[in-house]
């Protein structure tokens, strides 16, 4: 007799295994689903609603933009090119409003005052080593605010 076409064991009726099989998909689905969530933001999985994603709040936007603005320098860089700080504006991203506000504080303003600098000094020295370091100040914050994205940021180094 093929699997599946009898009873199954344990009294369970067959509709009961199917339901079963089902309900151990979709868990193993969502698991993937939601490690691969947080691997990319840091927005709260609680606050999301099924088939509904949240807006991402300011910070979170500005912050896409910034990791572009890396992928951006990080080509021209490669191709010999010069970086000119005004294609390169360094971000309002610290006043904008974050998904989640505990993050704001002073050990926050001062991740921000050494990324701050790391940009300065890149726009001075725009080459591979300053480029680097200006990472190592993205992910410096990343570490204690955000740890989501660490690895994809770290993907942009040399
Ligand atoms: C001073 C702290 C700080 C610095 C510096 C910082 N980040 Fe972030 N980053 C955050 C916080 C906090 C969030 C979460 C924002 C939110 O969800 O509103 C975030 C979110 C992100 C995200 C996820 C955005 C999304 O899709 O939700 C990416 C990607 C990112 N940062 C890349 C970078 C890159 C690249 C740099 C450096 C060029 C950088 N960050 C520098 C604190 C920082």
């Amino acid at each position: 007799m093929p699997f599946f076409c009898g009873r199954f064991p344990f009294g369970l009726t067959r509709t009961h295994g199917v339901l079963l099989l089902i309900g151990l998909f979709l868990i193993v689905f969502q698991a993937c689903g939601g490690a691969n969530k947080t691997e990319e933001d840091c927005t709260h999985p609680s606050e999301m609603q099924p088939g509904k994603e949240p807006e991402p709040k300011p910070m979170a936007r500005m912050m896409r933009a910034m990791y572009q603005q890396g992928e951006q320098m990080r080509k021209q860089i490669v191709a010999g090119e010069p970086i000119s700080p005004e294609a390169y504006p360094l971000l309002n991203y610290h006043n904008q409003v974050p998904t989640d506000p505990s993050v704001l504080g002073s050990e926050f303003d001062q991740h921000h005052a050494d990324f701050a600098k790391a940009w300065a000094e890149l726009m001075n020295q725009p080459d591979t080593t300053h480029y680097n370091m200006m990472l190592q100040a993205c992910v410096g914050c990343h570490q204690d605010h955000c740890p989501g994205p660490i690895k994809k940021i770290r993907k942009l180094s040399f």
